[in-house]
């Protein structure tokens, strides 16, 4: 059977006649990628807009997380990333004048954050760069960005509970309705730190960062004997309510905003915390190169199921630096998803088989992200394969007259009536970059870009360094540092005149310091030339230290964040 495989994909690239490592390679799959984006988005377009999401058998919209075109916001980013700087302007100035967020709507504090005010953050720190004019205040100003703060303000008091965990669900005009249940899951509670404090650092208001910092501090704080988190919590009582530990469905982006907040935020307590969580995940929930769901008192397997949703994993652990074994567990999830063309939300590994009222393939991302965080850290040819096959079989199984289907089940590729958002904010945005190496959000310093800020301060944009949220919405960490570090510059010179009605010697001395300190080795994200970027060593690399670019703790094989 593998020898066929094999077979088969030796002959592919012999009749294609192409070189899988040449430029023509990767362009050839990229213009493929493209066709599939806009068949899908101009079904939405045409068929849905300007309902959430498109229904794809039906060819008509509906709402299903509010009513926010949701299909179009979590879009937005990734029209940029293909390119088409024209609809991106043309969506993002629509969107401007037709938000409104003030609507009787029970909201999803989870998605709505990581969707939408996600998408609308990104968007607005990629503006400029699609040739949209610009506040001169950019990116500490812009109507995006009021935008996601008015709706981040919305769903703010879902926090206001005595644990600092977040309630599910709030109505975005009337608040936490009095009868709301106090469960959440874990990603429900921990999973707003990357945007949150990408919305304090840019405007300047802690509260957004501060709240977010609470809720994972709370988590935290909550663990088990064996230091494990379950899947639901009470909000009000901080009490567990689903004792099942694992990586994936609930819990998931808990872990990762932990790592990515440490490396965007530069706060090693962060991948402190994650660190402790990794040992008994290694202890207890990793069985061989599967993750599995245990009780978290107990340690004992509760759920022996491979789900969907820990494909993310793989991906992970590259950041954090275990790429061997992330590339073991990477292996597996393809073993399953090979065999169906899809892999099924839950996968029994004692049964060999799908689980049933599991067996549907939504269209997710979690794969192929993983997929490029792997290429990325190990550029291994045989990852583009498998990023191949999957646009293949996605096109193959689930495209319809106006757009691609959520498969009911993998077994016979049967289809439903829905295509979630995250197939053109993630899925697609991820194949794409997987074959587009030279995308500058992969990048470490080429294509960076200088502005000059309306009080004189230069700021460095683009230069790589990019978190991407777990909806696949990247930020740009230098953009935050522009914004949070002229503030400050602004606050100091406020200080220093009040000195200097009192004091011209001292006044003199603080400013003398103050030069003196600026002359401190030049960090990564205060880099005002790019070339400095591009001097990163070996002996840079620790924790939070911002002289090296993202892609490059991406690839680094082990001793990552080791600081020991
Ligand atoms: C950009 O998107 C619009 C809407 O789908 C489409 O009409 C146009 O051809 C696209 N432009 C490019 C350069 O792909
Ligand atoms: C929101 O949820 C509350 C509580 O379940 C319910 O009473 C209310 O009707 C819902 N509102 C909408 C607009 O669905
Ligand atoms: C995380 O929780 C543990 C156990 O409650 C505690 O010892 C540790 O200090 C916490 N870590 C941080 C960074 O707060
Ligand atoms: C996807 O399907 C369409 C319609 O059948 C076809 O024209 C296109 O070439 C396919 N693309 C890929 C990548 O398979
Ligand atoms: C960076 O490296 C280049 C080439 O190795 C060198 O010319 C340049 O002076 C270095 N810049 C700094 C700031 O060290």
């Amino acid at each position: 059977m593998w020898k066929e495989c094999v077979l088969l994909l030796v002959i592919t690239h012999i009749s294609t006649g192409i070189d899988p490592h040449s430029s023509q390679y990767f362009s050839s799959i990229r213009e493929k990628v493209k066709e599939i984006f806009y068949h899908a988005y101009n079904g939405y377009l045409d068929n849905a807009y300007p309902y959430d999401e498109l229904r794809p058998l039906t060819c008509d919209g509906v709402n299903t997380w509010g009513s926010f075109s949701l299909t179009l916001v979590d879009a937005l980013d990734t029209l940029a990333i293909l390119g088409n700087y024209t609809e991106f302007r043309r969506v993002a100035n629509l969107l401007v004048d037709t938000l409104d967020f003030n609507q009787n709507i029970n909201a999803s504090v989870f998605e709505t954050n990581i969707r939408v005010v996600g998408g609308l953050l990104s968007a607005h720190l990629l503006a400029p760069k699609a040739g949209m004019e610009v506040d001169p205040e950019w990116p500490c100003k812009g109507p995006l960005l009021t935008l996601a703060v008015d709706l981040a303000k919305k769903i703010l008091p879902a926090f206001d509970t005595q644990t600092g965990m977040p309630y599910g669900t709030i109505n975005l005009k009337y608040g936490v309705d009095p009868k709301e249940t106090p469960e959440t899951c874990t990603a429900g509670v921990g999973t707003f730190l990357v945007e949150f404090a990408a919305l304090s650092r840019l405007t300047g208001d802690q509260s957004f960062e501060n709240i977010a910092l609470r809720a994972v501090h709370a988590l935290n704080a909550s663990k088990s004997a064996l230091g494990m988190i379950g899947n639901h919590i009470n909000v009000v009582t901080g009490k567990w309510t689903a004792l099942d530990a694992g990586v994936g469905a609930g819990v998931d982006s808990y872990y990762e905003y932990l790592v990515k907040g440490a490396i965007m935020l530069n706060k090693p307590e962060l991948m402190d915390i994650f660190k402790e969580f990794l040992k008994p995940i290694e202890q207890h929930i990793k069985q061989g190169d599967w993750y599995m769901w245990v009780n978290m008192n107990t340690g004992h397997t509760t759920m022996p199921v491979h789900q969907s949703l820990d494909a993310f994993w793989p991906g992970l652990q590259t950041l954090y630096g275990d790429v061997e074994k992330g590339y073991k567990t990477l292996l597996n999830y393809y073993s399953v998803w090979y065999r169906y063309g899809g892999t099924p939300e839950f996968f029994s590994i004692p049964h060999n088989a799908p689980i049933q009222k599991r067996e549907g393939y939504p269209l997710r991302p979690e794969l192929i992200e993983s997929t490029l965080y792997m290429y990325r850290a190990t550029k291994d040819p045989a990852l583009l394969e498998f990023g191949e096959a999957l646009l293949y079989s996605i096109n193959a199984t689930a495209r319809t007259e106006c757009g691609f289907a959520t498969v009911k089940d993998v077994r016979d590729h049967t289809l439903d009536n829905r295509m979630e958002s995250f197939f053109l904010a993630e899925t697609i945005k991820y194949i794409y970059l997987l074959f587009d190496p030279e995308n500058e959000l992969l990048q470490t310093g080429k294509g960076a870009s200088i502005r000059k800020m309306p009080n004189g301060r230069k700021c460095l944009f683009g230069a790589g360094g990019y978190i991407f949220n777990t909806e696949a919405h990247p930020i740009d960490v230098s953009a935050l540092h522009c914004c949070d570090t002229m503030r400050r510059e602004q606050e100091r010179s406020k200080t220093l005149q009040l000195f200097e009605e009192f004091d011209p010697k001292r006044v003199f001395e603080m400013n003398r310091q103050a030069r003196d300190s600026n002359r401190k080795p030049q960090t990564y994200h205060e880099a005002e030339d790019p070339t400095l970027l591009n001097n990163a060593t070996d002996q840079n690399v620790r924790l939070g230290c911002e002289p090296l670019p993202y892609h490059m703790k991406m690839s680094r094989y082990g001793q990552l964040f080791v600081n020991d």
